[in-house]
């Protein structure tokens, strides 16, 4: 169980959107907050200390998680960045991330994965975290091997750990799909309090949604965190009707992943 008031917790991609809103809704209760990122960090608050490191540098890794008890790993590749830039990002510099986090005597880790790990489920599949995976796409392949390696560090190492299959985090729902699958900043802030005082996760992995209404998912696992969400998009349905969303037509995607499912293989070589 992490304690938000003597306990320290390093924050990467802190610069993201979702490092922006967790920076904002965790500083008041969390007392010693490290903060990373690759691109600049410059309004920090006096219980925020930043370091700008590329995931891929251990040392500075191994510098920065001196005294840390948990790790919010947020730092992410885009799935549209090429095959290789993913792999640095998304499986090497999370392994040098997680291997450091070990070797400093990490407790707990929240860990950034991805509804992309299950996007080829049939959308009339009700599907849950306990289920297979089913990627649909290899920025989802390595969202699964994240939460694989995870599975690894808790039964070798016993770092408990929390992997957030988020949905679709933004300020507010942007579409049809995201009547299912919207992440409020709140709830998101709310999912990682959660993750990281909870008195023994084990190896937890959840959904990361608001309470949408159109949820397509049988247990989103949440019971087990004591999450009830503050949100729910069907809320905004009025502001999605004004921007010309079709919200009372059929689902528009076959699969859980949405577009990702039936997106075209890039070229060879990318
Ligand atoms: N936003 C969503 O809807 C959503 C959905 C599912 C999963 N996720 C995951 O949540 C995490 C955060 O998402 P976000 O929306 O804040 O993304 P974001 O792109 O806004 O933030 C990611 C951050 O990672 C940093 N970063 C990228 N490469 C780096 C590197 N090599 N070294 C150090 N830092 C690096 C970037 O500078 C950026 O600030 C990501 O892992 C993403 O895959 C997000």
């Amino acid at each position: 169980m992490i304690n938000p008031a003597t306990d320290r917790v390093l924050l990467t991609g802190a610069a993201g959107e979702i490092g922006k809103a967790l920076r904002a809704g965790l500083r008041a209760t969390y007392r010693y907050l490290r903060l990373t990122d690759l691109r600049a960090v410059d309004d920090l608050a006096a219980n925020e200390e930043f370091v700008a490191a590329d995931v891929g540098d251990r040392a500075a890794f191994a510098g920065m998680m001196a005294g840390v008890d948990a790790l919010v790993h947020m730092t992410g590749a885009p799935a549209e960045h090429d095959l290789e830039a993913l792999f640095q990002v998304n499986a090497r510099g999370l392994y040098d991330v997680l291997e450091t986090a070990r070797l400093a005597g990490v407790k707990r880790i929240v860990y950034a994965s991805s509804n992309h790990a299950f996007g080829c489920y049939p959308i009339d599949v009700p599907v849950s975290p306990a289920m297979p995976p089913r990627p649909d796409s290899m920025y989802g392949a390595f969202k699964v091997l994240g939460e694989t390696m995870l599975r690894y560090y808790y039964d070798r190492h016993g770092i408990s750990s929390v992997s957030l299959r988020i949905g679709t985090y933004r300020p507010l729902p942007i579409d049809q799909r995201s009547l299912a699958t919207w992440l409020s900043p709140r709830d998101i802030c709310q999912l990682v309090d959660l993750s990281l005082r909870h008195p023994d996760p084990g190896c937890l992995v959840v959904n990361g949604y608001s309470g949408n209404t159109r949820i397509k998912t049988a247990d989103p696992g949440w019971a087990a965190l004591g999450y009830v969400p503050l949100d729910n998009a069907e809320e905004h349905i009025p502001m999605l009707r004004q921007m010309g969303v079709d919200v009372d037509g059929p689902w528009e995607y076959l699969e859980h992943g949405g577009a990702f499912a039936r997106q075209p293989e890039k070229a060879p070589g990318i």
